[in-house]
């Protein structure tokens, strides 16, 4: 077999990397950021790096910002689509695990483009004001330089943003970077990411690999981030947009921060049903001191379990109306939630209301 250029890429950056990894994190930033993933110097590329034939090869050009491909968006899928070169996002995985993000819409069956973030779409982003007048790219919500090439770490923030994320999307005022630890949890960190070895795409970008802190019990690092698009859909409880609590008035649009689940009881939302005996499946919540799933043994009866966008939407999308996670209690973890859920398994996970 053929030495993959890239592969070759990966390894040195490892090589480069091994015992300093827990702060260099993760790629396409400072030490990992290789220039040569995204870009080509005249418009002609004879061979990679490492002598043999470059992968992916050099598609038209020359472009502007000396892209290697006709745009942003195929550039980043020369790689990011049905290849083994890096992380598969769009449509279904060339790997065989479950993402985290999902998989962003193909526009065919089952991805269509009501199924989350489509690519090139030049609609307004629902509850805000951004749209891309050419069309939506991964580089309006990824910083294709790692933020750390660009600006200095604000101050406690060592590892850059989690997973490239652009700082202020969709160019709101908020900036509020989402931070993550490596390895070991940091609860003062919003993201855990348990594993961020390099060329393992299986474990680096799995669901098991990831789980949201909650370094303030009254905010999400997450859902502010989405904030800078869907302007309206987030805000702090009482906070006009998502309105009050039910001493003032109820909820206008679903919490996503600052309300843990059964805070009210009466059903608005029940620690009874994310308890339930014989569970084995639940979405993904901010828990303060890293709990995440009810267990008799870490947990008692009433949690500090916090949705937030995550809890409900995949960030790329899958084969669900909205990219949503519809999840039965019980049952084999898909991207989709489980195979047999439907819309009202994804409410069930936390309220009383319907059948699980
Ligand atoms: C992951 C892909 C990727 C990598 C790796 C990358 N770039 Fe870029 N770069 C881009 C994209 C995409 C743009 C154009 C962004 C746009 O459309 O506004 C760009 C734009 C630029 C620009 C124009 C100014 C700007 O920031 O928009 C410069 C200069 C540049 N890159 C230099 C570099 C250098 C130097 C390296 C290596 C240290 C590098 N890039 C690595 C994707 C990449
Ligand atoms: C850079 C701006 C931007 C950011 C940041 C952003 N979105 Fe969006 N979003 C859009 C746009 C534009 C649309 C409408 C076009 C489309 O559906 O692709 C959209 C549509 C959606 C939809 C509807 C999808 C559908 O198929 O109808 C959901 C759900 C969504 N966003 C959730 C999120 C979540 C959750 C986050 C945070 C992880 C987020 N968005 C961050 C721009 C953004
Ligand atoms: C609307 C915003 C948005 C767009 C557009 C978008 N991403 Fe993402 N992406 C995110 C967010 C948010 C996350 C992390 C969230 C999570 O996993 O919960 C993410 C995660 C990822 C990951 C980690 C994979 C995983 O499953 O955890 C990769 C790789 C990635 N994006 C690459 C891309 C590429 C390449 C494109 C374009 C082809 C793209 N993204 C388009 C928002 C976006
Ligand atoms: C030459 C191939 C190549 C191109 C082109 C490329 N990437 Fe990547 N990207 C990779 C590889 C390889 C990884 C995974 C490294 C790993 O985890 O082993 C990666 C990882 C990522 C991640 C996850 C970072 C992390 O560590 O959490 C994001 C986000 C991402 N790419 C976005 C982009 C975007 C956006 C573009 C286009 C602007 C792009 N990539 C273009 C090869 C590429
Ligand atoms: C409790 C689950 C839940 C949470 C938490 C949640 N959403 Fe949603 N979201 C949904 C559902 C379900 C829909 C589909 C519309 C419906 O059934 O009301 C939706 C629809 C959307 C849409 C499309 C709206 C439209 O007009 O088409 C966007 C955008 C969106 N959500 C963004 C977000 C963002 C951003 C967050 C975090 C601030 C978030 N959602 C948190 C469940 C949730
Ligand atoms: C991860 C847990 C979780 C999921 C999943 C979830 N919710 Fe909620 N929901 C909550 C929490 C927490 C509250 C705030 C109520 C409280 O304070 O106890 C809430 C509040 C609400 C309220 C407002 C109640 C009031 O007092 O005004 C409604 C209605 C609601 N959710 C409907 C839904 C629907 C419909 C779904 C499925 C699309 C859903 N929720 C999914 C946790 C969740």
């Amino acid at each position: 077999m053929k030495h993959s250029p890239l592969l070759g890429i990966v390894m040195l950056a490892l090589a480069f990397a091994a015992g300093s990894i827990a702060l260099a994190a993760d790629y396409h930033m400072g030490t990992t950021l290789h220039c040569s993933d995204c870009h080509n110097m005249h418009g002609s590329l004879t061979h990679g790096q490492d002598g043999n034939p470059a992968n992916p090869a050099l598609v038209g050009g020359p472009t502007t910002f000396l892209l290697k491909g006709a745009d942003p968006n195929s550039m980043c899928l020369a790689c990011h689509d049905g290849t083994t070169l890096a992380p598969d996002v769009m449509g279904a995985n060339t790997g065989s695990f479950v993402r985290e993000a999902g998989g962003l819409p193909t526009g065919t069956t089952p991805y269509e483009s009501w199924k989350g973030h489509s690519l090139g779409s030049m609609a307004t982003a629902p509850g805000g004001t951004f749209s891309n007048p050419t069309g939506l790219e991964c580089v309006d919500c990824h910083n294709q330089h790692g933020v750390s090439s660009v600006t200095g770490f604000p101050v406690g923030y060592t590892n850059g943003q989690w997973r490239n994320l652009k700082n202020k999307p969709g160019g709101s005022a908020n900036n509020t970077p989402i931070t993550y630890a490596i390895g070991t949890n940091d609860p003062t960190k919003d993201v855990f990411e348990r594993d961020a070895t390099l060329g393992q795409f299986s474990t680096h970008y799995s669901i098991n690999n990831v789980d949201f802190n909650e370094p303030n019990t009254t905010s999400s690092a997450y859902a502010n981030w989405c904030k800078g698009c869907h302007t309206n859909f987030h805000g702090t409880v009482g906070g006009t947009e998502i309105g009050g609590v039910v001493t003032t008035g109820n909820y206008i649009r679903h919490p996503a921060e600052g309300v843990d689940i059964g805070a009210l009881g009466g059903g608005h939302s029940s620690i009874s049903r994310w308890n339930a005996t014989g569970k084995t499946n639940w979405v993904k919540v901010m828990d303060p001191a890293g709990l995440w799933q009810y267990s008799t043994a870490t947990s008692g009866a009433t949690g500090n379990y916090t949705p937030s966008c995550f809890s409900c939407h995949k960030a790329h999308g899958n084969q669900n109306p909205y990219g949503l996670i519809e999840m039965r209690q019980t049952g084999t973890v898909t991207e989709e939630g489980t195979a047999d859920g439907v819309y009202t398994s994804l409410c069930t996970q936390c309220h009383v209301q319907g059948t699980p």
